[in-house]
């Protein structure tokens, strides 16, 4: 093994022997080394049925602070496994491949951020969990899509607030709630592709067909949608509802839970502007893979890191979150 390769690479660059059985020896390992594998509903099918939980963003960040397992592996992005080792700094938090960011973590430089909320000393500053830790380091109060909407409200209706990053989930919050919350202007590149024309199509195809959004889609789409919610709103809907046709407009790794759980409906991926590629499909959450699962676990890397100082101050708002959704009842 060369370590030097692999850090360059940002993920453990060793074959795995094509005998082994993964899933069987992903299994042994995670046993002796009471390790748990986390999981988000955007990882590929195999990795989702691996893991020991899967979930949104915020069911990711309850089960890391309540988990008495010595490793977390979380098959997700870099600021979920972030948020991991920040509310558990003694645990060793692996991710699969180092290289899995969020375009929408990246649209929010910790430097400039900070410099933004100086000059607002007055505001209150509400930061989605797609941040990195140095962002929740100069936050308030983190939310995720789940719960964004019903903490805004836990604050006075004229409340200064700054919210950041993404401007679509802003936007959608100030619409709904008649908030004017100060937006950073960050978005994903993912939600961001949606084609509402081609939407419309569907429609025309399936009439009763009911679209259901993530809050980081256009507010276009957002605003022809019969169901906009967070990946684990979307699933609890699709499971209660009636219906029988769905567009689905997030990252297409929903679509796995959706079947499983609902096997009898049926749900259409949103098709993106540029159908010539799977950009409903989001590459960062897509480098993990079964095998960069084995090799995590059997070399104990890449392992997440966050800055002493940077973990101590991100660690408050996040706690005010999880205190806050436990109050809610989430
Ligand atoms: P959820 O909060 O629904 O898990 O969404 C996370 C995410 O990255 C959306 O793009
Ligand atoms: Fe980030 Fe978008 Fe990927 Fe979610 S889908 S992890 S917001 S880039």
């Amino acid at each position: 093994m060369d370590k030097k390769d692999w850090l360059k690479k940002g993920f453990v660059d060793e074959s795995v022997d094509s005998s082994i059985d993964l899933r069987k020896e992903i299994d042994r390992l995670r046993h002796e080394k009471n390790a748990v594998i986390l999981a988000h509903y955007y990882q590929s099918g195999e990795l989702q049925d691996i893991a020991d939980y899967v979930g949104d963003s915020l069911a990711l960040a309850q089960w890391a602070a309540k988990t008495d397992a010595d490793i977390i592996v979380m098959c997700g992005v870099h600021f979920m496994g972030e948020t991991a080792k920040v509310l558990c700094p003694d645990k060793k938090v692996l991710v699969p491949d180092l290289n899995a960011g969020c375009s929408l973590a990246d649209s929010c430089p910790a430097e400039e951020f900070a410099k933004f909320v100086a000059e607002h000393p007055d505001y209150t500053v509400i930061s989605y969990v797609n941040t990195t830790a140095a962002v929740k380091a100069v936050t308030d109060v983190v939310v995720t899509s789940t719960n964004a909407r019903q903490i805004v409200e836990s604050f006075p209706h004229d409340e200064k607030i700054i919210f950041g990053p993404d401007r679509n989930l802003g936007g959608y919050i100030n619409a709904v709630t008649g908030r004017q919350m100060l937006l950073w202007d960050g978005a994903c590149h993912v939600h961001e592709q949606f084609s509402v024309q081609k939407i419309i199509e569907l429609k025309q195809q399936y009439p009763d067909a009911q679209v259901l959004a993530h809050p980081e889609c256009k507010g276009a789409l957002v605003k022809l949608a019969d169901v906009v919610g967070s990946t684990a709103a979307l699933l609890k809907y699709a499971v209660g509802s009636d219906n029988k046709n769905f567009i689905v407009a997030t990252e297409s790794g929903i679509l796995h839970e959706m079947r499983k759980k609902c096997p009898e409906k049926n749900f259409i991926p949103a098709p993106p502007e540029d159908s010539t590629c799977a950009c409903n499909e989001c590459n960062f959450m897509r480098l993990n893979t079964l095998e960069k699962l084995y090799n995590t676990l059997k070399y104990e890397w890449p392992e997440i890191e966050v800055d002493r100082a940077i973990a101590e101050k991100a660690v408050r708002p996040i706690h005010r979150m999880l205190e806050i959704s436990a109050e809610l009842g989430l």
